[in-house]
């Protein structure tokens, strides 16, 4: 069906695409079983899905890496103070972000291991479903929707939905369609695809369709091609 092209192209798009990040770092091991890859992996995709919440990719490099050389694992983090923190932080911007990585670490050292999937995820302090959605699917290929803005545009745009993306209606509906996309065997791959596109393709004012691996299946680009004024592909 229109999902399972949809799923195909992006997919194969993102092989060629994805930008090389230092997150997207395999570890040896076979991950199924080596449970401190496996933690290892969430921390790594924990601290850098906060870090990419409100800043580009290209600021968050440098800062990822150093914060990995100073606290490479979340019993180190969680042994850190709020001031070693927020000076690391400094020049990120929005320190409740900063505030919330440390006080989940300390949850999770506190229980002693890391929650294994979405729902225990949860309930980490200052963990929501979008980080909760980003870990699970990259980490532990659990198969779960991650939604951020970009999402949301690129598949209102995909679905031609014109309704307000700032509602919370329009919001659950997307995390609905994100649920029924999302690849059953490349989880995380299928959301950062999506998350990717967003970001360098399907930008919100002068998205670059004519690069875009599901213009064909994009009903925006086939609604304005038919009736210019009725869905901007622009907003
Ligand atoms: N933006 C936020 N998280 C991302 C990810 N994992 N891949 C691409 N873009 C992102």
């Amino acid at each position: 069906d229109e999902d399972n092209c949809v799923r195909a192209h992006l997919l194969r798009w993102y092989d060629h695409n994805q930008r090389e990040l230092p997150w997207r770092r395999k570890h040896g091991g076979a991950w199924d079983d080596d449970g401190d890859a496996k933690e290892k992996r969430a921390y790594e995709v924990w601290v850098s899905e906060v870090m990419l919440q409100q800043t580009r990719v290209s600021s968050v490099v440098a800062y990822y890496n150093r914060w990995m050389e100073r606290w490479p694992t979340v019993h180190s983090l969680a042994n850190a103070s709020q001031e070693e923190v927020n000076e690391m932080w400094a020049g990120l911007g929005y320190y409740r972000r900063a505030r919330f990585l440390l006080e989940g670490a300390k949850s999770i050292a506190k229980q002693g291991r890391f929650p294994g999937n979405a729902a225990e995820l949860l309930g980490v302090p200052g963990i929501g479903n979008y980080t909760a959605g980003a870990i699970a699917s990259i980490a532990f290929n659990e198969v779960v929707p991650v939604v951020d803005v970009n999402v949301v545009r690129v598949i209102s745009r995909l679905q031609a939905i014109s309704s307000n993306p700032k509602e919370s209606s329009t919001v659950k509906l997307i995390w609905n369609l994100a649920g029924q996309l999302v690849d059953k065997s490349r989880p995380g791959d299928l959301n950062q695809a999506l998350m990717e596109l967003g970001a360098t393709i399907c930008m919100p004012t002068n998205p670059k369709c004519t690069n875009c691996p599901v213009s064909d299946q994009c009903r925006a680009l086939s609604l304005s091609r038919c009736n210019k004024s009725s869905i901007k592909v622009t907003d």
